[in-house]
C-alpha cells in the first residue's frame, strides 16, 4: 500500500535547497514562512521568481501555479501591462500622504463593473475590507451583532475570526451554532457580537436571520462560500437573502475579496444577479499590489463622512497607495477587454471538469465543485454544497493527490483540503493537460490502494 512517502518522494527529491532553506527560515520566520497558509507537511518550497502561469522555486523547478498568490493573479504573474503602469507610477513619488485624481478613476472603473458601489474607500488587504464595513453597518443601524456562515473566512481581524473552524465538539444543530473564536488569543466576548447561519441552507439561514433581526446590523457573506473550499450558492439563496435582509433592515456585505473580478467583472454580484449594500474588495483588484477597499450605497457610505455629532472611523497610512491603484486599474481595464471571461472560464472549466473525469475514470470518488475559475476537488462520494458536508471528506487523500501533483511540477492551490484553487487567462491547454495527467497518476496510486 503506498504511503505518505511514496506521494513525497520527488517533492523531496526535486526540493533539496527549499529543504535546506526551510532549516534556516524556520529560525527567523514562525514554521519557516510569512504567513500559516503557507506551509505544508513536510515543508514548503520557497520562490524564486514568477511568470505568467508558473513559479519557479530555489531548485530551479517550474512549477504550473494555480495558487495564483491566492487569488489576485488572474492575469498570470508579472503581465506585461501591469508592470508597465507600475513601472510609470514608480518614478511619480511613493506616498502623498494626500489625495490623487487616479483613486477617482479606480473608483469609477470599479463602478462600472459593479454598479452596487456608489462610494468606495480604499484598504490595504481582505482583512481590512470586511473589518470597516462591519463598523460602518453598526453605526448606520445603530445595532451590534453581525451575521456569518459558519465556515466562512472573512480575514484576520477578531470579528472574522469567528465560526471559521468549529471543532466537532463545539458543533450544534445549524439553527442554534453558537459563534467560536478561531484559533487561541481571540476574544471570547466578541463571539457573543456573531451570529452563525449555514450557507446554502435556506430554511435555517431564514430563522437564524429572523430571531436575531432585532440584534444584527449586517449579514456578511461570501457570494460563493471559499471558506472550506468552494461552495457555489444553490436553490436562489442569495436573491432569498438579498430580499429578507431589505425586509428586516439589515446591512447585507458581499466579501468579494475572493470572487470580486475572478466569477465575472461585476463579481458574484453580475453572476448571480444580487445587489448587495456593500460589497469588500481586494486580491484582483489589486492586480496583485495590496489594495483593498469596500463600497455600497451612497447612505451607508456616507456614515463615513466627518459631521458634527460623530462619524465612523476609516483611515491607513497606505490606502490607495498609488503603485497598487495603477496595479489595479490597469488589470480592471485588461478584464474589461471583450471575450476575457469567456476565456477564463472556459480554462477553469477545462481544469475542474477534467479532474472530475480524470478521477471517475480511475474510479476514484471525488466531488469537484467550481464556478469559473475558482474551484476545490473533494474526496468523497457525496455531494458537497456546505461546509458541513465537507468534514468527512478523505484529507489523507487529497494530501496524497497534492503532494504528487507538486512533485510532478503542479501546485494545485493553497495547501489544504479546505481551501481552494484558482486558474488564470495564461493557463495554457498544455498545462492543463499535464496538470490532468499528473493527476491521473496520483489517482491511479490513489485507486490500488
Ligand atoms: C473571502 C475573503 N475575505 C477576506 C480575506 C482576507 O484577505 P487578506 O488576506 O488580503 O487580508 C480573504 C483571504 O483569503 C478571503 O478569501
Amino acid at each position: 500500500m503506498p504511503t505518505s512517502a511514496a506521494y513525497e518522494k520527488e517533492y523531496v527529491s526535486r526540493t533539496r535547497r527549499s529543504r535546506a532553506h526551510f532549516e534556516k527560515a524556520r529560525k527567523l520566520l514562525p514554521a519557516g514562512v510569512e504567513s500559516n497558509v503557507r506551509f505544508f507537511e513536510p515543508y514548503p518550497f520557497y520562490v524564486k521568481r514568477a511568470k505568467g502561469p508558473y513559479i519557479y522555486d530555489l531548485d530551479g523547478n517550474r512549477i504550473i501555479d494555480f495558487a495564483l498568490g491566492y487569488g489576485p493573479m488572474i492575469l498570470g504573474h508579472d503581465n506585461p501591462e501591469v508592470v508597465k503602469a507600475v513601472k510609470a507610477q514608480v518614478g511619480k513619488g511613493t506616498m502623498y500622504g494626500a489625495s490623487s485624481e487616479m483613486a477617482a478613476e479606480y473608483v469609477r472603473t470599479i463602478q462600472k463593473a459593479m454598479p452596487s458601489i456608489e462610494m468606495f474607500r480604499f484598504a490595504n488587504s481582505g482583512t481590512e475590507a470586511t473589518m470597516h464595513p462591519m463598523r460602518v453597518a453598526r453605526a448606520y443601524t445603530g445595532r451590534e451583532k453581525i451575521a456569518k456562515a459558519e465556515g466562512s473566512y472573512h480575514g484576520g481581524h477578531d470579528y472574522a475570526l469567528q465560526g471559521v473552524d468549529i471543532p466537532e465538539d463545539m458543533l450544534r444543530d445549524v439553527r442554534h451554532q453558537p459563534s467560536v473564536p478561531f484559533g487561541k488569543g481571540v476574544p471570547k466576548c466578541i463571539s457573543d457580537l456573531m451570529v452563525m447561519y449555514p450557507f446554502n441552507d435556506w430554511g435555517a439561514t431564514e430563522d437564524v436571520l429572523t430571531r436575531n433581526a432585532d440584534d444584527l446590523a449586517a449579514v456578511i457573506i461570501e457570494p460563493v462560500q471559499a471558506g472550506g473550499g468552494c461552495f457555489a450558492p444553490r436553490d436562489n439563496y442569495l436573491k432569498r437573502l438579498r430580499k429578507l435582509t431589505k425586509d428586516l433592515g439589515i446591512v447585507l456585505i458581499f466579501d468579494e475579496v475572493l470572487t470580486g473580478f475572478r466569477v465575472a467583472r461585476g463579481g458574484a454580484q453580475e453572476r448571480y444577479d444580487v445587489k448587495p449594500d456593500i460589497t469588500c474588495v481586494a486580491k484582483v483588484a489589486g492586480g496583485g499590489y495590496q489594495l483593498g477597499g469596500f463600497g455600497g450605497s451612497r447612505k451607508i457610505m456616507e456614515e463615513i463622512v466627518p459631521k458634527a455629532g460623530g462619524n465612523v472611523y476609516h483611515g491607513g497610512t497606505y490606502n490607495a497607495h498609488p503603485v497598487s491603484v495603477a496595479a489595479g486599474l490597469k488589470t480592471l481595464q485588461i478584464l474589461g477587454r471583450p471575450g476575457v471571461y469567456r476565456k477564463i472560464d472556459r480554462i477553469g472549466d477545462s481544469l475542474f471538469r477534467g479532474l472530475k473525469d480524470v478521477a471517475e475514470d480511475r474510479g476514484v470518488d471525488v466531488w469537484v465543485e467550481s464556478v469559473g475559475s475558482l474551484g476545490q476537488m473533494y474526496f468523497t462520494d457525496k455531494e458537497v454544497s456546505k461546509w458541513r458536508d465537507a468534514m468527512d471528506i478523505d484529507r489523507e487523500k487529497w494530501n496524497h493527490w497534492f503532494m504528487h501533483s507538486l512533485g510532478r511540477g503542479v501546485f494545485f492551490g493553497v495547501p489544504h483540503p479546505d481551501e481552494h484553487f484558482f486558474t488564470s487567462i495564461v493557463h495554457s491547454e498544455k498545462d492543463i493537460q499535464h496538470s490532468l495527467d499528473v493527476s491521473d497518476e496520483a489517482f491511479k496510486m490513489i485507486a490500488k490502494e
